[in-house]
């Protein structure tokens, strides 16, 4: 997609980026824990590139981490009969998910960016926890404007389970459907995809590049998340990934200082590079 901002900017280049739980929480704690030094340096990353490039459309997305997945773990093992207990849960995770973004915002603004809080699930309809319907009218409008959608995941009203749980790859993927952007940046905590789970194996190899060529092969040896995750890791990632066709994607590792700033200022071959 094309955007000629009001304010005479050309755009050259739109991209989706996901900040992953993993990056900006601690994934592996009980308790939501934001993990404040990443957010503040990924925030600068992203305000210095955003200063440097006017030629860039952007959406950020952010995961839950420690603010979501251990609580829709939780509510999910509840009975039937816990009904309304589940329902309060609902309430309950979609709110701390608002507290999040609330926070990820106020840093992003620190730093200049005009990031403006999206909720996802004021719109969104999921059928088994697969994005069904989201209205994007309002975020293509921001776009030309020059202001920056910043959504993330949420618990959403699913038509087949009644609530579901909306993960930020899957608003990736709906986004990227209807919006057509260039690029598409994963940020996490590994340097891209390997042969066999990094966090478990010391001899894992990292892969460059991920096409229709070696897919296959790729989908086998590869684990879901290392951390409390309802929503699938990194086989989903890949899967929703590939089911795009034409559009570059990326997962880098946000733990290392600078390549947030890279990405967005047009690097590609930081982490793994998947070509569908
Ligand atoms: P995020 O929260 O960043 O969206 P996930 O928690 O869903 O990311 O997935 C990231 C995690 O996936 C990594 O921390 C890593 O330990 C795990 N993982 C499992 N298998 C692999 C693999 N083959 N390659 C890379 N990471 C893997
Ligand atoms: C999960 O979103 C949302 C909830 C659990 C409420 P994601 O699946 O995108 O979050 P991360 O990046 O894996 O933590």
């Amino acid at each position: 997609m094309r955007f000629h901002r009001l304010n005479g900017h050309e755009v050259n280049e739109f991209i989706i980026m996901k900040l992953g739980g993993s990056i900006i929480t601690y994934k592996n704690r009980w308790m939501p824990t934001l993990n404040k030094d990443n957010l503040k340096r990924l925030a600068k990353e992203i305000g210095e590139a955003w200063s440097e490039r006017k030629d860039l459309a952007l959406i950020l997305i952010h995961g839950a981490g420690s603010y979501g997945h251990v609580l829709a773990t939780l509510y999910k093992i509840l009975k039937e009969n816990e009904y309304e207990r589940r329902l309060l849960g609902f309430a309950e995770i979609q709110r701390l998910q608002n507290e999040l973004n609330a926070k990820v915002c106020a840093e992003l603004q620190n730093y200049h960016v005009p990031a403006v809080p999206v909720q996802a699930s004021a719109s969104a309809v999921l059928e088994n926890e697969k994005l069904v319907h989201m209205d994007v009218k309002a975020i293509e409008g921001m776009l030309h404007v020059g202001l920056v959608p910043v959504l993330y995941g949420v618990p959403a009203y699913d038509k087949k389970l009644g609530g579901g749980i909306l993960s930020g790859d899957e608003i990736m993927r709906h986004l990227a459907k209807h919006l057509e952007p260039d690029r598409l940046v994963h940020v996490s905590d590994v340097d891209g995809i390997y042969d066999k789970d990094p966090k478990k194996s010391k001899d894992a190899k990292l892969i460059k590049e991920i096409t229709r060529d070696n897919l296959k092969q790729v989908l086998e040896v590869l684990g879901g998340s290392s951390y409390f995750d309802v929503t699938g890791g990194m086989v989903r990632k890949i899967e929703e990934l590939m089911e795009l066709e034409g559009i570059v994607a990326e997962i880098i590792n946000g733990n290392r200082e600078g390549y947030v700033r890279r990405a967005l200022l047009g690097e590609v071959g930081l982490g793994t590079v998947i070509r569908s």
